[in-house]
């Protein structure tokens, strides 16, 4: 197998303070890398002048070989926080209602990643795999073709893809579905997601299905099949282990005091249902007063994309939220939710889950959701947690053995949380050996590995520029 180029918008460069990146792209991406080596190209996260775009930025670490860019204000105005930020995350993620069409920022989001491509073309070597993650690149294959590329090309979706009704809204997606034509492998999350980009194809008559996963488009064929992302399953469950022994720890279960924890861990972003979990929360507590002073929910919501106005609003009506439910039912030494707004390191992270009786992952859709993985994998097996998960995160497709809700219906939600933590140990323990039996068959090794073996073994793509 030839060297792995990875790109992606976003690059989780190791910083000195062990900060957990937000977001699974970079949390799972970073361990497969690790694991095989090779080089990460994408954004610094940097903005700049027009004039002042220089050099890549280049670094190694371990195994990676990391290649940063600049982007200009207007690129990362338009391409980022416009088209994928306000056009692709929405669509994706099924709220039309907040998706914002601009003329400009489709061209700026074309426009970068023809800057992408120019940017990687003179690294590539003649056997390389390259590797293109998420929503912010769809067109990147078709630049690099353009631009006389012939290496196989994968592109990995770590988001929902929408039903046609809803992906057809947008005014580009025959460009955008075209464009990913020009890759030989495409990866979606879950079978769902796979079967939803099938029928944005026939329905705009663009390809021949000629098997389950076979696509052909004029002379090309391409692969187009679920790879569910994972997690380091046995590294994580090690980092809980030890997390007992840190001062945090300790301090934490100090401050509880006896109390439940009860656990969410979000980037603030509307998909992840944040409103409507509090809601139930505070439902839970009202119709199942018992809990009352009892239980501790610990909210960690690292702020994300605060230019997009969405998200800007979203920070306030959140922190309004939980402050009110705090007024309403806290007492002198007990407050319901504790709400925190920045990112914790791993090894912090993965002790708290630990502790957590109950974990909340409940967004209103989601690609996967690895809080849903790494909650199981920080669980004691004696006397583990209850994972309470929404059916629209891509994680429900493999997760059976939690407890499944619909995250819409509050009243079904706060019940389900009484009747979780209520649950017998026995039972407890027996959701959690089929959970955890999942997460070992389907680590993050098994994922990336099963994406490059198809990526290698793919026909070399007929030289012919996409259109
Ligand atoms: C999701 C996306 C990633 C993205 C992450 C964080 O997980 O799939 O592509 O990197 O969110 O969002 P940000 O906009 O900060 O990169």
């Amino acid at each position: 197998m030839g060297r792995l180029v990875v790109v992606s918008n976003r690059v989780p460069v190791p910083d000195k303070k062990g900060t957990a990146p937000a977001g699974g792209l970079a949390v799972a991406l970073q361990s497969a890398l690790e694991a095989r080596g090779g080089l990460w190209l994408g954004w610094s996260g940097q903005s700049c002048g027009e004039d002042a775009i220089g050099p890549l930025k280049t670094l190694k670490d371990g195994n990676i070989d990391y290649a940063l860019t600049d982007l200009t204000e207007k690129d990362v105005e338009e391409y980022y926080h416009g088209f994928a930020n306000r056009v692709l995350w929405p669509i994706c993620h099924y709220r039309l209602d907040l998706a914002e069409y601009g003329r400009r920022e489709m061209a700026g989001y074309f426009r970068v990643n023809r800057f992408f491509a120019s940017r990687l073309l003179p690294l590539i070597e003649e056997d390389d795999l390259i590797w293109i993650h998420d929503y912010h690149l769809i067109p990147l294959a078709a630049e690099l073709r353009r631009q006389g590329v012939k290496n196989r090309i994968g592109f990995f979706l770590h988001i929902p893809w929408p039903a046609p009704d809803v992906f057809l809204t947008m005014p580009v997606h025959e460009e955008l579905l075209t464009s990913l034509t020009a890759y030989d492998v495409i990866g979606f999350q879950t079978v769902h997601d796979r079967e939803n980009f099938a029928d944005c194809l026939a329905r705009q008559g663009l390809s021949r299905r000629l098997g389950e996963s076979r696509f052909s488009v004029g002379e090309r064929t391409f692969t187009a099949k679920p790879y569910p992302i994972g997690i380091e399953t046995e590294a994580f469950a090690a980092l809980a282990r030890r997390a007992g022994e840190t001062t945090l720890h300790r301090r934490m279960l100090q401050s509880l005091d006896g109390k439940s924890l009860i656990i969410g861990v979000d980037r603030l972003d509307y998909s992840k249902g944040l409103t409507q979990r509090i809601d139930a929360f505070e439902t839970f507590l009202t119709r199942h007063p018992d809990n009352q002073r009892q239980v501790t929910l610990l909210q960690i919501t690292p702020k994300s994309r605060s230019e997009v106005p969405e998200y800007e609003a979203m920070q306030r009506a959140v922190a309004e939220q939980a402050g009110r439910v705090n007024g309403a039912l806290g007492t002198v030494d007990w407050v319901p939710i504790r709400y925190v707004n920045r990112s914790l390191r791993r090894p912090a992270l993965a002790g708290l889950y630990r502790m957590a009786k109950l974990a909340l992952v409940t967004p209103l859709r989601d690609g996967m959701n690895l809080v849903a993985k790494e909650y199981i994998a920080a669980q004691n097996e004696e006397d583990p947690g209850v994972l309470l998960l929404s059916r629209f995160a891509g994680a429900a497709a493999e997760l059976k053995e939690a407890v499944l809700v619909n995250p819409y219906d509050v009243e079904g939600t706060a019940d389900a949380m009484a009747r979780s933590l209520a649950m017998p140990v026995e039972e407890r323990r027996e959701r959690w050996k089929g959970l955890m039996a999942t997460l070992r068959k389907n680590d993050v090794f098994v994922w990336c590995d099963g994406f490059l073996t198809d990526l290698a073994g793919a026909t070399l793509p007929r030289i012919r520029a996409a259109s």
